[in-house]
């Protein structure tokens, strides 16, 4: 029999594609942001309050999860889902970039990447077949095969070869995990930096593998933002038309949209969770840093246009007061309005889609967030 398509496009604004993805753990409406929960929790936030904001599906990572507490003793437990009672879908990733991002000491072959854990220094090895295997037993919905992802100020010889070495490493996940073997989905990961023509190669590599999905990575990784536009622009609608297409660890608000725009369906970013701990929250006005004396006596909501729990029961005052007082609390109910901020984004921009307005919601953001443009 054959499988039925996992991806469903339903309406169309120009580039922007309003779609449905199935998984094992439900259906996710798109465009679609991903809460990151690194190590199997969303900072500072429950299941029941992911519920609440509105969260589809989460994001996992490989690397942490596999460190600690081990992807065998999740497995043992029932798998991820499972064990942090989170019942909708889970991505993970493949633990690539981790290795990259947290390891000063890693060795990079054919056969893999070899590093130190970030917790105690031991020796590891990630190869593509490994990658595989620890998200076979977190049992992720979408799981990503290992890649390189070059730094962004890498020269073109260097992110050409790096490519190649991405592409092998995607066909050994591949043969590891053929189409149809089980309900998880495995997604290929574009790299090519900043330069078009080494992005094309790398996507018709990774189409010629086949997967369910396709990523581009290698964005928001030290690269000036225009070039991120630009191979957005370029790379996003050359993205497989018939594939759920996800663009990695981005980003601010207006990313978000631009992505949309350029026909992406998937995000996700530590932005709203890590902000919200430091203070700083996104509102339909722009960033408001909840820190200021000005808030000091301010009885208003944080965000009158949000419905989240946050700005229907605290006034900026108190959630001011929490933030100085260093109390717990501040992380809990500041996560919840900036997750609900993102969330709604991404449902407004799937309203617009299906009405024909992602350009006017383009420009409310960027009127929003000037400062986060190009
Ligand atoms: N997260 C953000 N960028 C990347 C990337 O290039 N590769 C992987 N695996 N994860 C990412
Ligand atoms: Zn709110």
């Amino acid at each position: 029999m054959e499988r039925q398509n996992i991806f469903t496009i339903l309406a169309r604004d120009g580039h922007a594609r309003r779609g449905r993805l199935s998984t094992a753990h439900g259906t996710v409406e798109t465009p679609v942001f991903m809460p990151v929960g690194t190590v199997g929790s969303v900072k500072a936030v429950c299941p029941a309050d992911l519920k609440d904001v509105g969260a589809q599906i989460i994001l996992g990572n490989t690397y942490h999860l596999y460190l600690r507490p081990g992807d065998e003793l999740v497995a043992r437990r029932g798998g991820l889902h499972r064990f942090m009672r989170w019942d909708g879908p889970i991505l993970t990733d493949s633990g690539g970039f981790q290795v990259f991002s947290l390891n000063e000491l890693r060795r990079l072959g054919e056969e893999g990447v070899e590093f130190r854990s970030h917790l105690d220094g031991s020796r590891h090895l990630f190869t593509p077949e490994k990658v595989v295997s620890i998200q076979r037993n977190l049992g992720s919905d979408v799981m990503m095969v290992l890649d390189e992802c070059p730094p962004g100020g890498s020269d073109r010889d260097y992110v050409a070869r790096s490519l190649g070495l991405t592409t092998r490493w995607a066909r050994r996940c591949r043969e590891a995990y053929p189409a149809g073997a089980g309900e998880q989905h495995l997604f290929g990961i574009v790299q090519g930096g900043i330069y078009e023509d080494l992005r094309e190669e790398s996507l018709a590599q990774l189409a010629g593998i086949g997967f369910e999905g396709y990523a581009l990575g290698g964005l928001s990784v030290g690269e000036k933002k225009a070039d991120m536009y630009r191979i957005l622009a370029h790379m996003g609608p050359r993205l497989p038309e018939n594939a759920p297409r996800y663009l990695m660890g981005v980003g601010t608000p207006l990313d978000i949209v631009t992505g949309i725009e350029n026909g992406i369906d998937m995000f996700d970013c530590v932005l709203p969770t890590r902000n919200a701990r430091n203070g700083t929250l996104y509102t339909s006005q722009g960033k408001v840093n909840i820190k200021r004396a000005e808030f000091r006596e301010d009885d208003s909501p944080l965000d009158p246009a949000c419905s989240c729990y946050t700005c229907r029961t605290f006034s900026r005052a108190y959630l001011r007061h929490l933030y100085v007082a260093k109390e717990i609390l501040s992380f809990r109910l500041n996560t919840i309005h900036n997750l609900r901020y993102f969330l709604d984004l991404t449902a407004r921009a799937r309203t617009a889609i299906e009405a024909g307005t992602m350009a006017a919601l383009k420009a409310e953001i960027a009127a929003a967030y000037p400062e986060d443009g190009a």
